[in-house]
């Protein structure tokens, strides 16, 4: 390990145990061992402003995100997502689909074809939901926004669907939830449509979240990251990926997400006796290649 990547991992330990003035000498240190590194300059940067402003200043800010997600491999994420959705869709001459998870509808508007005889969209966030529904209303497309988490739909007795979709979404089903989800919606649907990242498998309990080899692969990846968004003043890079690259090296904090490898989404979904299942990549994102999982 370079003393650089050693100097971090003991940063982020330092970070974990909220020794902040620690974490903040020891990015410097590895900043100072190999400058051309933006993850260490962004991270000094993060520190110092969290020092300096307090917990409270540095957090997830709404137009950082905006920026964030509207710009730099998303668009050609979601751009390939959308379209790689539609190739679907058009197999159908007439299709009842549920996107599960559907946020503001960036992956579903794009896709949405003529043919769709029934559509309804699905979220536990009620500004997001309202976001797609809009959107859906503007374009005089007919839905029902469902406000509820899947595992609440499943349970409150849901329809049947030819298609039901999950874009970047199953990854927030907590492990010991997922099966339960996947073997329910494979007696309602004909076809499950799932778009995740292949992320190495990492374990995560508390004292292995500093491991080495997992600070190693979030900081290849967010250097790439971080080099799509250097033309905003910093706004994508402290507002957006600094507060999420942190946060996953926080033990105190609150585990939102799944993410496993692609082939952990495949042994899920044919353990849920879908029979056939397909995978294609669809873009080499910066934080890790996304692939549509098609199962039936
Ligand atoms: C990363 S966003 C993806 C949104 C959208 N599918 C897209 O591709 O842009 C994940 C979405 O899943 C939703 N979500 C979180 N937990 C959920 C659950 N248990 N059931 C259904 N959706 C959930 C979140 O509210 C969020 O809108």
């Amino acid at each position: 390990m370079s003393s650089a990547l050693g100097d971090f991992c003991r940063a982020l330990t330092a970070y974990g145990e909220r020794d902040f003035d620690r974490a903040r000498r020891l990015v410097q240190q590895a900043a100072q061992s190999d400058p051309a590194n933006v993850v260490y300059s962004a991270a000094a940067t993060y520190l110092g402003r969290l020092i300096r402003e307090g917990e409270s200043h540095v957090y997830v800010a709404p137009e950082a995100f905006g920026a964030f997600i509207r710009g730099g491999g998303n668009v050609p994420l979601y751009a390939r997502t959308s379209a790689a959705l539609r190739r679907v869709y058009e197999g159908y001459t007439s299709l009842s689909l549920l996107d599960i998870g559907v946020g503001d509808g960036l992956a579903l508007l794009p896709a949405l074809p003529s043919n769709i005889s029934r559509l309804d969209v699905l979220d536990p966030s009620r500004a997001m939901l309202d976001r797609a529904s809009a959107a859906l209303s503007e374009r005089g497309v007919a839905h029902r926004a469902i406000h509820m988490t899947v595992q609440q739909f499943l349970h409150a007795g849901a329809g049947s669907y030819d298609v039901a979709q999950a874009t970047f979404a199953m990854q927030a089903l907590p492990p010991d939830e997922r099966s339960g989800v996947l073997a329910s919606l494979r007696a309602l649907i004909g076809r499950l449509l799932i778009v995740e990242f292949d992320v190495p498998d990492f374990p995560t309990a508390r004292e292995e979240l500093v491991a080495p080899a997992r600070v190693r692969y979030f900081v290849e990846r967010y250097q790439r990251g971080l080099a799509e968004y250097t033309d905003d003043g910093g706004l994508v890079a402290q507002g957006f990926l600094m507060p999420i690259f942190f946060g996953a090296f926080d033990p105190g904090e609150a585990r939102l997400n799944w993410e496993m490898p692609i082939a952990g989404w495949v042994h899920a979904v044919c353990e849920a006796s879908f029979a056939h299942v397909r995978i294609e990549p669809i873009y080499d994102y910066w934080w890790a290649t996304a692939h549509l999982i098609n199962a039936t």
